[in-house]
């Protein structure tokens, strides 16, 4: 509903600002609200300005998405000047920061500041591990505490704004970028999206150490067809609302200030140019208060993609489709007045659109102050600080999965073994930064190799083996071209000979996963899985320590090789993490977020996967039933999976209904092994039959417990209707009658089972 607002004051405000030079709208009355203020700041300005609030400007240095048009840096400035620039993302450092904002505010006829974005992704400066490695955590307050720190390092560095969390579920380990979100499941998913939102934006986003956080892409960006980047999306209404949809709403429900919407098209509209999906149901269904920007260039894509037949059209559609803010298509900056002035954009759009955005530049205080995140002091004394390394050290360590150990060859003796370490990732002091750590310097990750020699007084002796790629590694290339040169296997093989255990760092580099690396091959890279063959072949004590920003399918190491650990690329203190736990000074306590395959030809593959007419059958002379005639329908490590230093048991499964459709599922928890351990409890169910079939298993709770050797807790989790429930068809959130089955384990494979009836 339009609010009606007195406008004396602040018009007779407004006009002893537009006659004093150098001032900002921040002088109106503190009596005012922050809506109010917006009203009034709206009622006074021009269509151009108000455009100009709208459009946001690649600075004039690292891109993060395609190259922008010759001779723009001009126009940006010239366009800063006038007032026609409400955002500019990649100006990076209180230096640059300041420059740009000074236009702003002191420019332009009205002063109004510049919200300045970045992809802080996993970390600004000092890098936290790949956002896929800390959902394998399931840490729900360390990833928050990652949050706030990569909010604390990049507004001290000027930012206020950062495009994350990314949200998206995936369940195709081909597309780069399930790096960057957080696996496979909407219910873990969720709760992971919410802790980011509440790390970034804090309590209180006015407070210099808090930044806003931005909800991406909307939607079904991570269901790209064949996991190839930017390729399209078609899906249902079932998946859409049960597994798309939730955890952006999870974010808009924990006060997300932005969303930004998405490259794909979804059900052959665009998400940029769609309605029912911005306005539909993110504002008006959901009741989203802040404002949407788009993706980078997405607005001038939608010529590309068939639907826009030019820039003009592409703001038309993408205006009215409730898209507020344009990153670097030149649309609503050269087409919008024209299109307000034709009628085809109602102004009232366009004033909803300014009102947003403004409202979030007064909520994080830059009217009352440009300047806040432009302490070049503070700059110096956070960036890189000892509690923000302490912190990333923290979340790198509890992000590492084991997944294989046998005749505990894990951890190491810390006296008296011989080790060899082998594989170019492991003295690779950028690649463990990963995808998507654009403000980082290279070479500043503590590499595997410093971080084992630095740990204990066993001979450690390093070979290469081999190289993971080829080529350039700056920001902006892939790393295609895999090495085929064994020439260093020799030295690799000779080092093993010798070795009491050899650990084996193998798999990506950094920018083999993120945008724009999709693969259609799972394996190790290059020659990476010959050489681990041709070391085994010498010396069968092996560790792998994998590198990887997606799901791998080492079906081979599973079978030969004793231990595997999943080491993701775990940011700055990559070296110093994989050490503890190689060591057992940190016992692992990480579960996958995502299911592992066996072979890529399994992709898309998942846990929560519907049965099907045909699941399985008994008669081995069947051949009619949903399976691989060459491959298990099993995945090789699934959903949840993660093993510890210690063993647990898990025993009396029980399920007590209470009120409301509510159930009570508790389970004791006895850590069997002789070290104190982390345990995922992991809650699942199923509902049997229902109107919309679903799923063979879904997460819906998990709490993490800590025991000492022979000790048991009793672990108590909550099923309310919110997890019982489900979106049929309609759209409509659903509870049905029926029977239901739980269960409780350390995965998604889980054996202990029991029953109850709604
Ligand atoms: C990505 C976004 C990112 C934007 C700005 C795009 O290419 O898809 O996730 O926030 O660039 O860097």
């Amino acid at each position: 509903m339009k609010k009606v607002i007195i406008y004396s004051i602040p018009i007779v405000m407004a006009i002893g600002i537009l006659s004093c030079k150098n001032s900002t709208p921040n002088n109106f009355s503190n009596s005012l609200n922050i809506d109010q203020k917006v009203d009034s700041l709206l009622s006074i300005m021009t269509l151009e300005e108000k455009i100009g609030q709208m459009n946001q400007y690649n600075g004039f240095w690292d891109v993060t998405g395609p190259t922008p048009k010759d001779g723009d840096a001009a126009k940006k400035y010239e366009h800063l000047r006038k007032g026609y620039v409400g955002s500019m993302l990649n100006v990076t450092g209180v230096k640059d920061v300041r420059a740009v904002q000074k236009i702003a505010v002191e420019e332009t006829r009205l002063g109004i500041p510049l919200i300045i974005g970045f992809d802080v992704i996993h970390g600004y400066k000092t890098i936290s591990p790949i956002p896929l490695a800390e959902a394998a955590s399931w840490d729900l307050d360390a990833i928050k505490k990652s949050s706030e720190i990569a909010a604390l390092e990049s507004s001290a560095a000027g930012i206020n704004w950062t495009f994350a969390p990314m949200v998206d579920i995936s369940r195709d380990a081909r597309w780069g970028r399930v790096m960057e979100g957080a696996g496979e499941d909407t219910y873990l998913g969720s709760k992971i999206a919410v802790a980011r939102v509440q790390g970034f934006q804090g309590s209180n986003l006015a407070d210099k150490a808090t930044i806003v956080a931005c909800a991406k892409h909307f939607a079904g960006y991570g269901f790209s067809e064949s996991g190839r980047d930017y390729n399209t999306v078609d899906v249902g209404t079932s998946t859409l609302n049960n597994i798309i949809f939730p955890p952006f709403k999870a974010t808009v429900d924990a006060g997300v200030k932005t969303f930004m919407n998405s490259f794909n098209e979804l059900n052959g509209v665009p998400a940029t140019g769609n309605a029912f999906l911005q306005r539909e149901v993110l504002k008006d269904k959901w009741n989203f208060d802040g404002f949407v920007v788009s993706d980078w260039g997405s607005i001038k894509e939608m010529i590309a993609h068939g639907y826009a037949k030019d820039l003009n059209a592409a703001a038309e559609l993408a205006a009215n489709a409730g898209s507020d803010m344009d990153m670097e298509s030149y649309a609503y900056v050269e087409e919008l007045s024209k299109l307000v002035k034709e009628n085809k954009v109602s102004a009232n759009f366009i004033d909803d659109a300014v009102k947003r955005i403004l409202k979030v530049k007064y909520e994080l205080g830059l009217f009352d102050d440009p300047y806040k995140y432009c302490n070049e002091e503070r700059e110096k004394e956070v960036t890189g600080s000892k509690a923000i390394n302490d912190a990333v050290l923290d979340v790198a360590k509890k992000s590492i999965v084991l997944l294989k150990n046998e005749n505990n060859l894990l951890p190491l003796k810390k006296n008296g073994q011989k080790i060899a370490l082998i594989g170019a990732l492991a003295a690779d002091k950028t690649s463990p930064l990963g995808s998507w750590r654009i403000a980082a310097e290279d070479s500043t990750a503590v590499s595997v190799l410093e971080g084992m020699k630095n740990y204990t007084n066993n001979t450690l002796t390093y070979a290469k083996g081999a190289d993971v790629a080829v080529g350039k590694t700056e920001f902006a290339f892939e790393l295609k071209i895999n090495t085929t040169d064994k020439s260093e296997f020799s030295k690799a093989i000779n080092t093993a000979k010798n070795a009491d255990v050899v650990v084996m760092v193998l798999g990506e580099h950094g920018y083999q996963s993120g945008e724009a690396r999709s693969r259609t091959s799972l394996d190790l890279p290059g020659v990476q899985q010959e050489l681990l063959e041709a070391v085994y072949a010498v010396n069968k004590n092996i560790v792998l320590v994998l590198n990887n920003g997606r799901p791998l399918a080492i079906t081979w190491a599973d079978e030969h090789i004793p231990a595997i650990v999943e080491a993701w690329h775990l940011g700055t203190q990559t070296g110093n993490a994989v050490a503890q736990v190689l060591y057992g000074d940190y016992n692992p306590s990480g579960k996958l977020p995502m299911t592992f395959p066996r072979n890529v030809g399994q992709v898309p593959i998942y846990y929560n996967y519907k049965n099907t007419g045909r699941p399985s059958t008994d008669n081995p002379d069947i051949v009619f039933w949903s399976h691989y005639i060459d491959e298990s329908n099993k995945p090789l490590y699934p959903f949840g999976h993660g093993l510890s230093y210690t063993k647990f048991k898990y025993r009396n499964l029980k399920v007590v209904k209470l009120p409301n459709n509510e159930v009570e599922v508790s389970v004791e928890v006895t850590n069997i092994g002789s070290v104190t351990g982390k345990e995922v409890v992991q809650l699942y169910i199923r509902d049997l039959f229902a109107s919309v079939t679903r799923p063979v298993k879904e997460l819906k709770g998990f709490k993490m417990v800590e025991l000492e050797p022979n000790t048991t807790k009793n672990i108590t989790l909550k099923l309310t209707s919110k997890e019982l429930g489900f979106f049929n068809n309609k759209g409509e959130f659903v509870i049905e009658p029926g029977d239901f089955k739980v269960f409780v384990g350390g995965s998604s494979y889980t054996s202990l089972e029991a029953d109850f009836t709604l």
